[in-house]
């Protein structure tokens, strides 16, 4: 037997098998014209209403917006048994696939225009994609479609409570960027909420969660009556930003410089112009069970004690994925990256076979002219990138640059391919100024299923002179 409930047009359709929540449509917005998505928990089907956001309003700026761009995506919540989702798509196809290609999940056919993809667990962000948009390197996918599988929500708070603000399913304009008060510790976006604006904390310690959406879409590249990003948490610390959906923000996604902030299950979808930013976190701040689609750097990795994890990343034409450079000194200790799902690297897009990709474009990237480094013990494990990538480190100090990069890690990363190309490698590089390059262990770092054992193998070039005890090693672990 199964029972339909709604309660604040939440609809948990309960059954012997688990529980399915499908989440309301904000109303007045309008659904993706490119994807319809039904979800099924074993029994009946329901239409999850899927959302679009479009590169074309973007393009009327200066902000290097493509043209003709989409992403819809669906989100809904569940746990217990697996949850079927229907896919409805605009042009018929042959194949398809389901990335990050780690979660083993797979797309089928079931008909015209109609695919079928099982997922199996919660706290699942994934791409579906159709052989009739694979994306080259002549293009990105047009029309690029997300699924989030989120776990049911363990806390919504009363919203009679003063200190809380709270936004149930529906349509709200800020006009700008909302200050929030001292007296305001909790923000609450109800599944269907969807806010034309942003916030920003004034200090304290504020928890903005749910699994309402954020959009800049109404604002211009870098609109003044933003600071920075949608959601700015710079002032106050120990920060919570949970659940929530960013879409085609102003300038960056995130950004919470102050200390002890959390981010998790957030997605980030819609970076269409420059300096769509993902997530800039200060101190001791964990990032985690997120997915970011950046057109600039997707992870600053700025500060110490950094815990980053269970990322998917669609990284687009512009800016590094985890991007250490800008500003003028680096001093960093202490950051662990693992488990992370790179799902594209789209630098190369729009420019062929034989590209040129600007300093700012790679997997771990130094960019700008950061002048002193003191940046040590540094993990990046469990690193998967699917498809073709232009460039996975690109790491060269600025000329002049003094201090030293030591102790960094690079563990389990599986790259599916890297072109040969005459004028891009993997380079690390420090200066005859007093830069130095330390101790950077490649262990296990795959290349097309391929062990590197030597910077050759791997096409790196190493400035030998300025950066030393560079090791590649392959097989079991040495314990001890
Ligand atoms: C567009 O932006 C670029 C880079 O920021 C700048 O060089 C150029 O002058 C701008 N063009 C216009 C028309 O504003
Ligand atoms: C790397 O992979 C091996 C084999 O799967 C595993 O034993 C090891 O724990 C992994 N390393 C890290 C840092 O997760």
């Amino acid at each position: 037997m199964m029972l339909l409930a709604c309660v604040w047009t939440v609809c948990v359709v309960h059954g012997v098998v688990g529980n399915l929540q499908i989440y309301p449509q904000p109303h007045g917005l309008h659904a993706s014209d490119k994807f319809e998505v039904y979800l099924s928990q074993g029994g009946q089907k329901h239409k999850s209403f899927t959302y679009i956001t479009k590169s074309d309003p973007r393009t009327k700026e200066n902000s290097s917006a493509k043209p003709h761009r989409s992403m819809s995506w669906t989100s809904f919540a569940f746990s217990g048994a697996a949850v079927t989702a229907e896919i409805h798509t605009p042009t018929d196809f042959h194949n398809c696939i389901v990335r990050p290609k780690s979660y083993n999940y797979h797309c089928k056919k079931t008909g015209s225009k109609t695919a079928e993809v099982v997922i199996k667990q919660n706290t699942k962000m994934m791409s579906v994609e159709f052989d009739y948009d694979y994306g080259s390197n002549h293009g990105d996918i047009t029309d690029k479609f997300l699924i989030f599988a989120d776990a049911p929500e363990t806390h919504v708070p009363d919203k009679n409570d003063n200190s809380v603000l709270y936004y149930g399913p529906g349509m709200y304009n800020f006009h700008g960027q909302k200050e929030l008060n001292h007296n305001i510790k909790e923000v609450y976006l109800a599944p269907g909420a969807y806010i034309d604006g942003g916030f920003r904390t004034s200090g304290g310690s504020v928890k903005i969660h749910g699994r309402g959406v954020i959009s800049g879409s109404t604002y211009t590249h870098k609109d003044n009556r933003f600071q920075w990003a949608l959601v700015l948490m710079d002032k106050g610390s120990h920060h919570t930003f949970e659940g929530i959906t960013l879409t085609d923000p102003e300038q960056f996604f995130f950004r919470g410089l102050s200390d002890h902030n959390t981010v998790r299950n957030v997605k980030m979808v819609g970076a269409w112009t420059y300096n769509a930013d993902g997530i800039a976190i200060g101190h001791d701040g964990v990032v985690e069970d997120s997915f970011i689609n950046a057109n600039d750097d997707a992870l600053k990795l700025y500060s110490d004690n950094l815990n980053i994890q269970r990322v998917v990343i669609w990284q687009s034409q512009n800016g590094g994925v985890f991007q250490t450079g800008w500003w003028t000194g680096r001093d960093m200790q202490k950051v662990r990256v693992n488990d992370i799902d790179i799902i594209h690297t789209d630098w190369c897009a729009f420019k062929g076979d034989n590209c040129h990709i600007g300093g700012n474009d790679a997997v771990f990237d130094q960019a700008g002219d950061t002048e002193h480094f003191d940046v040590h013990d540094m993990v990046f494990s469990n690193v998967r990138i699917e498809g073709s990538c232009p460039r996975v480190i690109y790491f060269k100090m600025h000329t002049g640059a003094k201090g030293s990069v030591s102790s960094i890690r690079f563990e389990n990363w599986s790259i599916e391919s890297q072109p040969i190309h005459d004028n891009l490698h993997n380079e690390i590089a420090g200066t005859s100024a007093g830069g130095h390059i330390a101790n950077w262990d490649f262990h296990n770092f795959k290349v097309g299923g391929r062990c590197i054992s030597s910077p050759r193998a791997g096409d790196f070039v190493i400035d030998s002179q300025h950066a030393s005890g560079i090791k590649f090693s392959c097989g079991e672990n040495i314990v001890g």
